[in-house]
């Protein structure tokens, strides 16, 4: 199933916290779209709400808490969030994986619980090696994860293995938070390319991250910037967001990176 979303004027606030009561706001008017077969970026500075976003998106909000501003599922205002829940495969910006198996055993558990029953065993074999592949985990495919004291693989391919759990869901929303966070810049372009390959399948993609290299930040077909506050900056081409910005008046320095650029001025 192909999903197209727009979001318009998303808020929420959360239930009263901490000691003075009173609601707060943690999204405060974002908006935009996800589209089929497309891969966006969400980027923003630390605390800006990307992860409330991807949360909200995938249908999963405080019962307490209160959601405002316009959603529309494939063009139709009628159908709620928490109605795609079954399609959304999430990737945690930590993860939580059981370490006492090996990369392949964790893949395989992950296809045997998210894919459909219908699907035979031999399909769900190809989807764990494809991931295998488009990760670049065959060659550790059979260690165990491990932790601090029982080494296992290292944490970047951790970090894949953490992708690929969710990538073997054959989702039809994919959200990942930061999953190249850590990884240097082959191995998160590597990531990357998985991202691609699952759009290309028809999925939507949204990835957060931080600090992306330039090649990584213009591989994205869209880019949606929040700006501190949970409110969206700017939403668009990878190349428009530089002329957005100095447009409003906003020099560049030579010397810095635009997509580092951004969040100095986000922040
Ligand atoms: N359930 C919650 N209870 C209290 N505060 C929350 C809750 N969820 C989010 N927040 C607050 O909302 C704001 C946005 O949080 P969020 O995790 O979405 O930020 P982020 O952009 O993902 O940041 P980072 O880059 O550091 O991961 C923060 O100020 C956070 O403290
Ligand atoms: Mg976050």
């Amino acid at each position: 199933d192909r999903v197209d979303l727009e979001f318009d004027q998303l808020g929420l606030e959360l239930a009263s916290t901490g000691c003075c009561g009173g609601r707060r706001r943690v999204l405060h008017g974002v908006t935009g779209s996800l589209r089929a077969g497309r891969v966006a970026a969400v980027m923003g500075p630390s605390g800006a709400g990307k992860t409330t976003l991807l949360n909200v998106l995938s249908g999963r909000w405080d019962r307490r808490a209160r959601l405002s501003g316009r959603v529309r599922v494939n063009g139709d205002s009628a159908l709620s969030l928490k109605s795609l829940s079954p399609l959304v495969a999430f990737v945690p910006q930590e993860d939580i994986m059981c370490r006492e198996l090996t990369v392949r055993e964790l893949l395989e558990f992950s296809a045997a619980a998210r894919l459909p029953a219908a699907c035979t065993q031999a399909r769900r074999r190809a989807v764990v090696n494809d991931v295998l592949r488009v990760l670049k985990l065959v060659g550790i495919r059979h260690a165990v994860v491990g932790d601090e004291l029982r080494r296992g693989i290292s944490g970047g391919q951790r970090k894949r293995v953490n992708v690929g759990m969710e990538l073997v869901a054959d989702p039809s929303l994919l959200f990942a938070d930061e999953p190249t966070s850590g990884l240097d810049s082959a191995t998160s372009l590597d990531v990357m390319h998985a991202f691609h390959d699952v759009a290309r399948r028809g999925a939507t993609v949204a990835v957060v991250l931080h600090q992306p290299s330039m090649q990584i930040y213009a591989a994205f077909d869209d880019v949606l910037l929040l700006a501190a506050a949970g409110r969206t900056a700017y939403l668009g081409a990878p190349s428009g967001a530089k002329k957005w910005f100095t447009s409003l008046g906003i020099r560049f320095p030579s010397d810095w990176a635009p997509p580092d650029y951004f969040m100095q001025i986000l922040a």
